[in-house]
């Protein structure tokens, strides 16, 4: 018997089919591509209304691209820039940000460009920690998890204490091969992108010895959390530069900066011990003020959970904390210091936790001031012996929607209205905590989105479909965008788990693969 299934898809089949016979009527080209009543262009960018401008522009890129020369040199340095959760639709949102859709973020000038997948072993949509485990360990795990195989699940206490299921960074393959490693975070540097470089856990989450304790009871013994991995880590207590957020799993409660520890142990006093020349800063001022040749191992922790926002950084006048190009330039200058080259992690990790918040405009500022951070390294550094690639670890459910004139105010309403009458914004996300904001319960009607009190505030919440208390993120694949020495291997469609591999067969490091073979 042929189910109900069957007859609804064959009557789909002959409506879709219908569509396409000439001589019926044509899909509603209308609906689907309205002539909104005429608003003229904002902002002109002169010569766009002629064949020439588009043509000459063209030519100029395809003349640029017939003289580069591949870079097949063994490169010294490798820096990874993240932008976490910085999908596609978030850097073209974020070029209308910094002044137009016709201008590129920083790294989108690079040569070389291809798409990431980024599902996970158990999950078609990932998290930060175990694509952390993907792009920088080279093998994909599971949901939750840092730095372990995909034997381990999410929370297994014992599986993380076999140590044949742990999976080693880039940063350990660097320093192997005698480079110097750091990492840069606006998170907390115990938080799950940076953790990738030095940790193994099988929960996210365990970052201090109370969360640890906690989940694994007994078993956590032998077990070390992520923050005490970070300062006693086979890989951790080897790092030279480790700046970002996240005090609170160094000290315990009693300690002036409030920590979460229950061991009563202090992590900073714990390195500052370990060398004489290991330094530990906590404002953007004695940052600054540090001197790369006097300096040994650099710890910067500015606050106690994630750095604030650039965006809040910038009102407020008592603002001690660097910004991510400032710790990046830092960075740089000590690592420079090391002849053998280094390996470097730097993340803009707040782009992701603004996405969460459906909080679209600190978002792209999040996004603008990673471009700012790329821009510094590729100045400080010879594209001639250093690859940098930038990419995410996953998307988000944030889109961009048509149809604004050129020139528009990108957080605005998209100039056309929904079939309910009111306007509607041009940036929205599928899910996420602002639903109640744009839903009216009782009326069971959309809220005018113009009409809110909070438009225009720097931590405005955009509409979401979905009542969610935290958005999520999304599945499709990010970009990759490379420069330096074998950049040209980064072109194409891959799994995001090569990415450690390519840099490593780049810089010579590690025992995969590499360019001196
Ligand atoms: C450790 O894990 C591996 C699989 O990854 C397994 O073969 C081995 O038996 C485990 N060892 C212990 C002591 O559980
Ligand atoms: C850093 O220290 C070196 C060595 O002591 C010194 O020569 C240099 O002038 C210092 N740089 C700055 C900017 O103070
Ligand atoms: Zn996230």
């Amino acid at each position: 018997m042929l189910s109900l299934k069957f007859w609804i898809r064959l009557g789909l089949l002959t409506v879709v089919w219908g569509a396409a016979v000439p001589g019926r009527a044509p899909v509603d080209e209308e609906r689907m591509h309205p002539h909104l009543p005429t608003s003229p262009r904002l902002r002109t960018i002169s010569g766009e209304e002629t064949q020439e401008f588009w043509h000459s522009a063209s030519k100029k890129l395809i003349r640029e691209k017939l003289e580069f020369v591949r870079n097949t040199k063994k490169a010294k340095n490798i820096i990874l820039f993240l932008g976490d959760g910085m999908g596609l639709a978030t850097l073209a949102a974020a070029r209308s940000y910094i002044g137009g859709e016709e201008l590129k973020l920083s790294f989108e000038e690079f040569p070389f460009t291809g798409l990431s997948k980024t599902y996970s072993v158990d999950k078609i949509v990932p998290d930060s920690a175990c694509t952390s485990t993907s792009y920088l360990c080279g093998v994909k795990a599971n949901y939750g998890t840092i730095g372990v195989n995909a034997h381990v699940k999410r929370g297994d206490c014992a599986a993380m204490a076999n140590e044949t299921n742990h999976v080693f960074s880039l940063g350990k393959w660097a320093m192997d091969a005698g480079k110097a490693a750091g990492l840069v975070t606006t998170t907390r540097v115990t938080h799950a992108s940076p953790s990738g470089v030095y940790a193994h856990v099988a929960d996210r989450e365990w970052e201090n010895n109370a969360v640890l304790e906690e989940a694994c009871g007994e078993l956590s013994d032998g077990l070390q959390d992520i923050a005490v991995q970070l300062i006693h880590g086979e890989v951790g207590s080897k790092l030279k530069v480790m700046l970002g957020g996240g005090k609170r799993s160094f000290y315990s409660p009693e300690h002036y900066d409030k920590g979460r520890r229950t061991d009563g142990r202090n992590l900073v006093e714990e390195f500052e011990a370990l060398d004489a020349g290991n330094t530990f800063v906590k404002t953007q001022k004695k940052l600054l003020n540090v001197n790369a040749t006097e300096t040994g191992r650099l710890l910067g922790l500015f606050s106690k959970s994630h750095m604030h926002y650039h965006l809040e950084q910038l009102a407020d006048p008592d603002n001690n904390e660097p910004t991510l190009e400032e710790m990046t330039q830092k960075a740089i200058e000590v690592l420079e210091t090391e002849e053998q080259g280094y390996f470097l992690f730097v993340e803009g990790g707040k782009i992701d936790i603004s996405h969460h918040e459906t909080m679209a405009r600190i978002a792209l500022d999040e996004t603008a001031e990673l471009s700012k951070a790329v821009k510094k390294a590729r100045e400080m550094t010879n594209p001639e012996e250093t690859l940098i690639v930038v990419t995410s670890d996953h998307s988000h459910t944030f889109s961009v929607s048509g149809y604004q004139p050129r020139g528009s105010d990108i957080f605005g309403a998209a100039k056309a209205n929904g079939k309910d009458g009111k306007p509607y914004l041009a940036l929205s996300y599928a899910n996420g905590k602002s639903f109640q904001d744009y839903y009216n319960t009782e009326t069971h009607e959309r809220v005018d989105p113009t009409s809110l009190p909070t438009i225009g505030d720097f931590d405005q919440l955009f509409p979401a479909m979905v009542p969610l208390e935290s958005e999520t993120h999304g599945g499709e694949d990010v970009g990759v965008f490379a420069s330096g020495p074998w950049a040209h291997l980064f072109t194409g469609v891959y799994e995001q788990n090569t990415i450690p591999h390519m840099m490593a067969f780049a810089a010579c490091v590690g025992d995969g693969l590499t360019a001196c073979d």
